[in-house]
């Protein structure tokens, strides 16, 4: 027969298909350590307490740190009638403490301000490494930017070309996004790093326990205020399911260019050999997969967001079973960030940029109208004339298929007066990018002061 935590008020175990549905060891098994982190530091309050004798709160730790090296060791593993993590280590905890002194580590507590608790601790944790990861392809990002500073691309809206800017400048732009999502995960972790450990079932415990005293020995800043909140509340998990989530979207978006300037029609990248793929078939083919990947990804993660709300949604307070859902969800979003970040760091820090080419298209596509506009403005002209001016020498151009810069001095001077020789100046890539020199812009002055910013991000991060 099955063992269980509740044996007292009924009359047999568990159905084998009750059992099945209901066991975790699967999935939460990854929490054993910070269970037992949790068992310690909840042993000491219980003495502290005056509820464990110091014999037995020696025993008791003992009897942990030999579980813990089991654990480690492979030694100790869940069994098939174990339904948690938690009761499989009380079993651990018995099987070494023996079943008096073992017996006595359940008082003041519950699988639900434990669980809600190692939770926390987990996420913390792989917050933290996911955060290491991050500053990986920032720093890629911020390499090649330095790298490959002066060279100019078409800056794009709705796919077309719009401006010429630096490839610096558009490279940085992916940084920056992802200072935000490092700031998101550290922001996340305040409001993560309060104990729901002393909350209980839901109502807390009339033990005498310290919960500040086991949060402080658990990493936390503070315990939970309110111990119906301590085990209810999974809004840090749907948050940091969130910020995984959004980190997820942000590398998409940055795969989806990689993907196009990896085309033959844009030839913009090349990825080095270490970061494509090839084809079983197709002897030439070279593919963009760690970007697709990336992208693919970011679907799922999405997916696991969109699940764990779902969870969440409609659940009553306090504690409800349907919370042993939140757990796959997050694990999930750690595995995949954890694997697909290092390899999105190295297939950035190996591109090799086809520089001529970018350089060539920058300016092409009447890349300079709005220069040629602004520089009408200079000279005192009203915006929406000038706008319309400029309009006028793209159709011009467009009707002979010409670049804006094949236009004679009479070709301008034809449109207006105001278009003399001098608006030549505007009529360059280089002319183009200087004169965005504001702070944010993409000249070159602005572009450097704007990477000393992110390293010093970096830097602190
Ligand atoms: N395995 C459970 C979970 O993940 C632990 C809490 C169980 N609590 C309960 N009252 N059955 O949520």
């Amino acid at each position: 027969e099955r063992l269980s935590l509740w044996g007292g008020r009924f009359a047999g175990g568990p159905a084998d298909a009750l059992a099945h549905l209901s066991k975790s060891t699967d999935f939460d098994w990854r929490l054993a350590r910070y269970d037992i982190a949790g068992s310690r530091a909840h042993a000491r309050v219980l003495h502290r307490a005056g509820l464990l004798t110091d014999d037995e709160l020696n025993g008791m730790i003992g009897a942990l740190d030999g579980l813990e090296a089991d654990v480690e060791s492979g030694a100790f593993v869940a069994a098939e009638s174990d339904e948690d993590v938690h009761s499989a280590l009380e079993r651990g905890l018995i099987d070494r403490a023996g079943p008096e002194l073992g017996g006595k580590l359940r008082a003041g507590r519950s699988r639900n301000d434990q669980i809600a608790t190692l939770g926390r601790m987990y996420l913390r944790d792989h917050a933290r490494s996911i955060g290491t990861l991050l500053v990986d392809v920032v720093a890629a990002l911020e390499a090649q930017a330095s790298e490959h500073l002066g060279v100019p691309m078409p800056g794009r809206t709705h796919l077309q070309h719009a401006q010429p800017v630096l490839l610096s400048h558009h490279l940085l732009a992916h940084a920056w996004t992802l200072i935000r999502d490092l700031d998101r995960l550290k922001d996340w972790d305040a409001r993560a790093g309060v104990s729901p450990y002393g909350s209980g079932a839901l109502a807390g415990s009339s033990l005498g326990l310290d919960p500040e005293a086991v949060a402080a020995e658990l990493g936390f800043n503070s315990s939970a205020e309110n111990s119906i909140d301590g085990t209810a509340a999974r809004d840090v998990f749907a948050e940091f399911s969130f910020v995984t989530a959004m980190i997820a979207v942000d590398l998409s978006r940055m795969a989806e260019e990689v993907i196009l300037w990896a085309t033959k029609e844009f030839s913009f990248v090349t990825l080095d050999d270490s970061y494509s793929t090839g084809s079983s078939i197709m002897p030439q083919k070279k593919n963009p997969d760690v970007a697709e990947l990336a992208r693919g990804k970011a679907g799922r993660l999405i997916g696991d967001l969109t699940g764990l709300m779902s969870t969440l949604k409609g659940l009553p307070l306090a504690y409800n079973r349907d919370l042993q859902e939140d757990k796959e969800p997050v694990f999930d979003a750690v595995d995949t960030l954890e694997v697909l970040l290092p390899a999105f760091s190295g297939m950035m820090a190996t591109l090799t940029f086809n520089t001529q080419k970018m350089t060539e298209l920058a300016p092409q596509g009447f890349a300079l109208a709005t220069d040629i506009a602004e520089w009408l403005v200079r000279q005192g002209v009203p915006f929406r004339q000038a706008h319309e001016l400029s309009g006028e020498a793209v159709q011009l151009c467009e009707e002979r298929g010409v670049e804006l810069w094949d236009l004679s001095d009479d070709d301008f001077a034809g449109i207006s007066p105001h278009l003399t020789p001098a608006v030549r100046e505007v009529l360059t890539t280089e002319g183009s990018l200087a004169s965005r020199n504001a702070k944010g812009g993409t000249a070159p002055d602005a572009v450097r002061h704007q990477l000393d910013n992110l390293r010093a991000e970096i830097a602190g991060a």
